[in-house]
């Protein structure tokens, strides 16, 4: 894998410290390669998977295409209408895919060949964008898990073979430059399921892919490998599409460490299983996302999976579920993609996914991930920090009996003495907020989402949950062998441990941490705007810190205070050494607290903008 110019860089400024920088980068330090501009904000739509799994036809997403207008869903941005598994035939003795044309006729040219164009016209004459489904192994994952399901592809081993897998190249170019889709979702079954044990492989009817994913054993799984993979197909739908690049959702659940190196490569990735209809996967899900608000931001968002709004648990007889669902995804911009059959949605369904506040919060451009605030028993907080300086405030209650709680203003920056404005976006109202704390009285399930307006209360400290869309994590370093499921390991946090644990200052949680892995490296977008980068180290060891490549400070671990300064700084790297075992940490996690930024006079930073704009022609 190539080594980003940057990190190059790095290590030639650091003659004496090199061995250090090389171990703090290692092999999945590399160039970004996914498009920022598109999916500036979560991509939003319908798929019609977990509503009709592999039983789904052309007239089918035709007419959900139609709804999805007619509704006035379109309008209010949910214009992704995606296929998923199920269309593929079979693959041709030249390598082109054919299209299973008793489900989408319209495929059906006539002279032998199958095509999408049509199809994807037609929905492009709509104005709404089309997604397609394939896999990054050889094969789908409907082929192992619904091999009993219909429109399963047909033929010998070979032509059954309809995923990318050695065809990267000549897919990416039919997918995008031929047929004209605007969006993939690229599954890993055929990398995961398909080992020379695995029963359907021992029958003889597949080939045996030797898997680079073991399931809930990220340690065991071949990461670089599967890296290399998506990374390949990234490269080759963009040499496919020199214009306009289509959405790539990477959709490896969450193992093999994907949710740490995904953003390089794709817009969206999945952090966990697949959803089912149940209030318990729901929060499964999202608590597989909500961690990793460090790796979110425009054109990159965490994919805790398709909504199951309209199905289940959060259908129309469960509508509070069905709220908090939407909620959920929204304080933590997550994509928007509806899966339920359109066609038996009720006006009160409707009001849920098209609640215009409640998607303004989601699609906010400054693409912040709410950042978890605080947990106490089944009653969990967020904030997201929006463009306009508002901020959302998600109070939810996970637990089977009602509560209430109150969040102080002050965790929230807010000014108590000033006016505070909440406009509670399920409700419809707005009212002002007294006694220094925004008061909720939730029933089970119930989630309280408000956004608030006030008076921040140091406007000129901006801490990294004010903006962690900012923040990119460049290298993840340290991880235990031991991490999975069960125990979790996310490098980079607010306000947490890598593994979870509070980070604590002096007795209490603090929320303003930043904890990262041993050997984690992480860059921060200045944009010229702050004069000064100010933590407070908690036993967490060297630190270096780099302004635009140039290194700024060697932090040597006894220093009470770290403030640099950063004028005209653009981008900011804080490297961390690897592990060691000295320290009062635990093993391999580094903490700094009060991680700040001062900003820049605003004499002086609207100065700057102001002779940048007579620059411009
Ligand atoms: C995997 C994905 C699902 C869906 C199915 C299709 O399970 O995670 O979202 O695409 O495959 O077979």
């Amino acid at each position: 894998m190539t080594k980003g110019l940057v990190s190059a860089a790095l290590c030639a400024t650091l003659a004496a410290g090199s061995l250090f920088c090389e171990a703090a980068l290692g092999a999945s330090e590399s160039a970004n390669i996914a498009d920022p501009a598109v999916a500036a904000t979560p991509p939003m739509g319908w798929n019609p998977w977990n509503a009709f799994r592999t039983d789904v036809d052309e007239s089918r997403i035709l007419e959900t295409a139609r709804l999805l207008k007619e509704l006035g869903l379109a309008k209010i941005g949910y214009r992704y209408v995606n296929i998923d598994d199920g269309w593929a035939f079979r693959r041709e003795a030249d390598g082109r895919l054919r299209i299973r044309t008793s489900t989408f006729p319209s495929a059906e040219l006539g002279n032998g060949q199958t095509s999408f164009r049509p199809y994807v016209e037609k929905l492009h004459a709509m104005g709404l964008k089309a997604g397609i489904y394939s896999d990054i192994g050889r094969n789908t994952c409907a082929q192992f898990w619904d091999a009993n399901e219909p429109n399963q592809p047909v033929g010998s081993r070979l032509q059954r073979e309809v995923g990318t897998y050695g065809f990267q190249k000549q897919d990416a170019l039919l997918f995008f430059t031929e047929w004209g889709f605007d969006y993939i979702k690229l599954d890993a079954c055929g990398v995961a399921d398909y080992a020379a044990s695995a029963d359907l492989v021992k029958k003889g009817r597949f080939r045996a892919f030797m898997p680079l994913i073991l399931r809930d054993r990220p340690a065991a799984s071949d990461a670089a490998a599967l890296e290399k993979l998506y990374a390949d197909f990234s490269r080759a739908a963009q040499a496919a599409t020199p214009s306009s690049r289509p959405i790539l959702a990477i959709c490896a659940w969450g193992e093999a460490d994907v949710a740490d190196w995904a953003g390089r490569y794709g817009n969206l990735w999945r952090t966990s299983p697949d959803i089912d209809k149940t209030w318990a996967t729901m929060l499964r899900n999202f608590d597989s996302a909500a961690p990793r608000a460090l790796f979110a931001g425009p054109g990159r968002w965490n994919d805790p999976d398709m909504l199951e709004i309209g199905n289940g648990d959060f259908d129309a007889t469960h509508l509070t579920e069905a709220r908090t669902h939407m909620s959920l995804w929204a304080i933590i911009a997550a994509p928007l993609i509806l899966s339920y059959d359109l066609s038996r949605s009720t006006k009160e369904l409707l009001d849920i996914v098209g609640n215009p506040d409640v998607i303004a919060i989601d699609q906010d451009p400054a693409g912040n991930q709410g950042v978890i605030l605080s947990r106490d028993g089944d009653i969990q907080v967020l904030v997201k920090q929006l463009a306009d300086g508002s901020q959302a405030l998600a109070i939810v209650n996970r637990g089977e009996t009602s509560r209430s709680y109150a969040v102080p203003l002050t965790d929230l920056h807010l000014d108590a003495t000033a006016p505070v404005t909440a406009h509670d976006v399920w409700q419809h109202r707005s009212y002002a907020i007294s006694g220094g704390q925004v008061q909720a009285q939730l029933g089970p399930h119930e989630t309280l989402l408000l956004r608030l307006t006030g008076t921040l209360d140091n406007p000129d400290t901006v801490y990294l949950s004010q903006m962690p869309a900012r923040v990119r994590v460049l290298a993840s370093g340290f991880r235990p062998t031991d991490r999975g499921p069960e125990r979790p390991w996310v490098p980079a946090r607010l306000g947490y441990l890598p593994s979870g644990e509070s980070a604590i200052r002096n007795g209490r949680p603090d929320r303003k941490a930043l904890a990262v892995a041993a050997g984690a490296r992480i860059e921060i977008a200045l944009n010229g705007e702050f004069k000064r980068f100010h933590a407070v180290p908690d036993g967490a060891g060297p630190l270096q810190i780099f302004g635009d490549g140039r290194l700024l400070f060697r932090a040597d671990g006894t220093e009470r205070i770290i403030d640099v300064p950063v004028i005209n700084v653009r981008r900011l790297q804080l490297v961390s050494p690897p592990a060691n075992r000295s320290g009062s940490l635990p093993y391999g996690v580094r903490v700094w607290h009060e991680v700040s930024l001062i900003k820049q006079d605003a004499d002086l930073a609207s100065g700057r903008s102001r002779s940048a704009a007579t620059r411009r022609p």
